[in-house]
């Protein structure tokens, strides 16, 4: 991948021999440190922001299947670094990141038994605090088991805690906010407003070859609690010698969090020499029309892809400038209960109505590609084994994307999506996928922690409950203010696949359901929802003839910088993005069910410029409970002096173009 290093300033390592005291490690402005200590064998570290103590003693180490790593400890070496750089990214919500951190390794020694080693890493960044854990090869620690992760996280009091409970079926969970100590365990990110000046989000960074990071907790003291593999292992040390990050994202605005690129930080450089392949684009699908029940994806009267379908999606893509169309239900596989039939998916015979070579020529002549969908009903062995012949057929025949997925409550191994077992079978297929100059986007997947840094080739995953719901749950779909709280959350470790952009909230099959949201909330997810290759997810009839599309047609997915303007958990956000390679600006807001009043001012624009904006609003009498379609969309010259005032319907939001001229 290209790579642009503006400086970079690696000061390496004041090694110091066994350490009396605590160790110290603060952030490069100064406003952060890290304390590690050891007493009475006890490891621990805490974390404080100047005075205030933001994580309290909380205590390092594990319980392995042959004994403990913990609580005998002395502190051995440690070792001092510090880092400055600027990378860039192929695609992504800023071009270029400054990651930027002091770092400390301690070395954690055994005082009697084997006298095993245990490192720490800490590392001090300006927006928060993280550390890892590293198992050198040493006697008495070459391939082990951990059956606990010790880490604690002391909170300082008991702070409001947005979560969802652990093991929430492929995190399609609606995230609450109660004190920590009301939660039950929670799947990360756990993210906490513990008062006006202190939000903090906790998580997993770079999650490879371990097992998820969800929290269990006594009062406010949050633990570690990893997800097992079916015989009661956690984690089964072999070849890979660290853990994931323990990220504590810290920030004194919600909006801090949002803008934090520690995620990424924590990640390794990309791993694709060559990324000019990836390019991420909007697309449509034969989708919505599945997830409302009208069409099916198994074959019969009605199958919904078929080759005469397809054809007018790709002709309406390519009309409309969008580079893919999705096609579910192309595939063997779909005519049982293909949950518990996943063994029958084949991933390269297309059903008899479905001209799968015809197509791919007729979409590459349209500039269109078509996006494979994987489904795997769980039998991930049955994709593993089919995948390079699959992948490789993909490739040949022009796909460039693949969206996989995985209903069902576990693998047909028996193990979970969450576990060790899924994160390294989901990393198979991103690297395989890259090995085919294939994008990936995952849904019912891992949690995103980063790693699209290191594979760009990994757009999206769901890991979240997206749109979908608003077609097919009875119980009344997504809560107006999901939207306003999946940023902070879930959005924390990458991409989202949520599929925005309904226009018809009609469903006749499935009568009840539809989008608590109004239009112009639809058009606003385009900007609060990160994606750099959203859908458009309805049926391709419904966006004709509505005015509203020009937006979606003409909204980019790829920034050169992002601002948030306004930022409330769970109540509105409002984010600001420069489209990449011009000077052009969208700005997008949503709120709960709460109608509001924001003020904008547009002074993140340049100077020397004027721009149009194009402002698409909920218009008078617009609710998300009684008429969610009005929508008023307005031109008005502006420049960096103007203040817009939006208001917002109650589950509404805006949409703004701001044209460079
Ligand atoms: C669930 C996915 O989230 C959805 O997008 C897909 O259509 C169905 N599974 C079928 O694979
Ligand atoms: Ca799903």
């Amino acid at each position: 991948m290209k790579r642009f290093f503006f400086f970079v300033l690696i000061c390496l390592a004041i090694s110091s021999i066994a350490f009396a005291g605590n160790l110290k490690l603060s952030s490069p402005d100064g406003s952060l440190t890290v304390t590690v200590g050891v007493d009475g064998g006890r490891a621990w570290y805490q974390v404080s922001r100047g005075n205030e103590l933001i994580i309290g003693q909380s205590e390092l180490g594990f319980v392995l299947k042959d004994g403990d790593l913990k609580g005998n400890f002395k502190l051995g070496k440690t070792s001092r670094s510090t880092l400055d750089e600027i990378w860039g990214q192929p695609w992504g919500e800023d071009a270029l990141v400054r990651n930027h951190y002091n770092e400390l390794k301690a070395t954690l020694q055994e005082k009697s038994v084997d006298k095993r080693q245990l490192t720490v890493v800490f590392r001090a960044y300006d927006d928060g605090i993280a550390f890892r854990y590293e198992f050198p090869r040493q006697r008495g620690l070459q391939d082990f088991v951990i059956m606990d992760e010790v880490t604690q996280f002391a909170l300082p009091s008991d702070a409001f805690a947005w979560s969802i409970p652990a093991l929430t079926a492929y995190y399609e969970g609606i995230y609450t906010r109660e004190p920590v100590s009301q939660k039950g365990n929670m799947a990360g990110p756990v993210t906490l407003e513990v008062n006006d000046s202190l939000y903090m989000a906790i998580m997993d960074a770079n999650l490879t070859d371990y097992s998820t990071m969800n929290f269990s907790h006594d009062g406010t003291m949050l633990k570690a609690d990893l997800v097992p593999w079916k015989n009661g292992d956690k984690v089964r040390v072999g070849d890979t010698r660290v853990s994931p990050w323990r990220a504590i994202i810290i920030g004194r605005t919600a909006a801090d969090l949002l803008l934090s690129r520690m995620a990424l930080n924590l990640n390794e450089p990309c791993k694709i020499d060559d990324t000019s392949w990836v390019k991420p684009t909007k697309y449509v699908g034969i989708w919505w029309a599945l997830q409302k029940q009208r069409w099916t994806w198994s074959q019969g009267e009605r199958h919904g892809a078929t080759t005469t379908n397809t054809k007018r999606y790709i002709d309406f893509a390519a009309r409309h400038g969008m580079g893919g169309v999705l096609v579910e239900g192309w595939n063997y596989g779909w005519d049982t209960d293909w949950t518990r039939h996943g063994d029958g998916f084949s991933f390269t015979r297309a059903y008899p109505d479905y001209d799968l070579e015809g197509l791919c020529r007729y979409a590459a002549e349209r500039g269109v590609r078509i996006i494979a969908h994987n489904e795997t009903g769980g039998a991930a062995q049955n994709y593993e084994n089919q995948m390079e012949d699959a992948f490789r057929l993909y490739e040949s025949l022009g796909i460039n994307t693949v969206k996989t997925g995985y209903v069902n409550s576990h693998f047909y191994n028996g193990e979970l999506q969450h576990s060790q077992w899924g994160v390294q079978h989901f990393r198979k297929v991103i690297e395989a996928a890259a090995r085919h100059h294939l994008m990936i986007v995952n849904h019912e997947g891992a949690m995103p922690s980063g790693i699209q840094r290191t594979w760009p080739n990994l757009i999206g995953t769901e890991s979240m409950r997206g749109q979908e719901y608003n077609a097919f749950d009875r119980r009344g779909g997504n809560p107006p203010y999901h939207e306003c709280v999946l940023p902070f959350t879930r959005g924390l470790g990458g991409p989202m696949d949520f599929t925005p952009g309904i226009m018809e909230y009609r469903n006749d099959s499935v009568p009840g359901t539809r989008p608590q949201t109004t239009l112009a909330h639809q058009l606003a997810e385009y900007i609060v929802i990160y994606s750099p290759g959203h859908m458009a997810a309805d049926q391709i009839e419904n966006y004709e003839h509505q005015p509203a599309f020009k937006f979606i047609e003409d909204v980019p997915t790829d920034w050169q910088r992002t601002l948030v303007p306004h930022a409330a958990i769970g109540k509105y956000v409002t984010y600001a993005r420069e489209q990449r390679g011009t000077d052009n600006w969208y700005v997008g807001s949503v709120t709960d069910d709460q109608a509001r009043d924001l003020t904008l001012p547009l002074d993140f624009l340049d100077a020397d410029k004027r721009y149009v904006a194009i402002i698409y609003e909920d218009g008078p009498d617009a609710d998300y409970r009684t008429n969610p379609y009005p929508m008023t969309i307005r031109r008005l010259d502006v420049d960096r002096s103007t203040v817009l005032n939006l208001h917002l319907a109650p589950g509404g939001g805006a949409a703004i173009q701001l044209l460079a001229q």
